[in-house]
């Protein structure tokens, strides 16, 4: 039941509204050919692993400048880029990034592979981040679903099924309208949508996008969702 309808307000809204990030390549290096670095929208989606985007942003720079590529954070040592880490947490973030940076340059010759299936085979990338590399470095039409992304779909069909149990649900309606082209920009619209504009608490349903199409604030129950088993 595809229709481009709610990707088309996505795009749009993102058009204008997009949040500039170091990783992100906007409109006019786009119009000028440049295209997104897989290898820094892998380190960023990493870092954005459990830490915000504002904690993320200088520790990505601070990566890049010294370790410009997937190579030069390979041969990197070991002591040298946990102390960069240093104060991101979840320190076996740092392990994996350096094994898979390393997987990368023996295995690949130094460079990502270049669909959602081949990224899935290195080590510590799962199904987010496969999802996220394909679709924001390549343009493949994977679906990416995080927190966000369930608020977000939780809300626009106003699903009162209970997280976890409602994930497969909202994975289905991710998935249904994630458009053929542009699935980069799609998945980045719907992150910053849930961070901005449909957040947790108190979303400003006003000046949102989906405001029209959206069955929760037809229904005044936004704020209420995604609804969460008591643990
Ligand atoms: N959170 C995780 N990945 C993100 C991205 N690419 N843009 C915004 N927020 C994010």
């Amino acid at each position: 039941l595809y229709s481009g309808v709610i990707s088309e307000l996505l795009l749009s809204w993102y058009d204008d509204n997009a949040r500039v990030m170091p990783w992100r390549v906007g409109p006019a290096e786009r119009a000028a050919g440049q295209r997104p670095d897989p290898y820094r929208i892998w380190l960023s989606e990493v870092m954005l692993q459990q830490t915000t985007v504002a904690a993320v942003r200088d520790y990505f720079v601070k990566f890049t400048t010294l370790w410009p590529t997937v190579r030069d954070l390979a041969a990197a040592e070991d002591a040298e880029v946990m102390g960069a880490w240093a104060g991101l947490g979840y320190y076996a973030r740092a392990r994996n990034l350096l094994k898979c940076a390393r997987a990368v340059v023996a295995d690949h010759g130094g460079a990502f592979p270049t669909s959602r299936d081949g990224l899935l085979t290195l080590p510590g990338i799962g199904p987010y981040t496969a999802s996220a590399i394909a679709a924001i470095a390549y343009d493949e039409a994977a679906t990416v679903v995080d927190g966000n992304v369930e608020r977000v779909m939780a809300r626009l069909h106003d699903v009162h099924t209970p997280l976890p149990a409602a994930k497969p649900e909202l994975t289905a309606l991710a998935t249904e309208h994630t458009p053929v082209e542009r699935a980069g920009d799609y998945a980045q619209s719907v992150m910053d949508l849930g961070a901005t504009i449909c957040t947790p608490r108190n979303p400003a349903c006003g000046i949102c996008p989906l405001r029209d199409p959206c069955a929760a604030r037809i229904a005044g129950t936004a704020p209420d969702l995604p609804r969460k088993t008591p643990k």
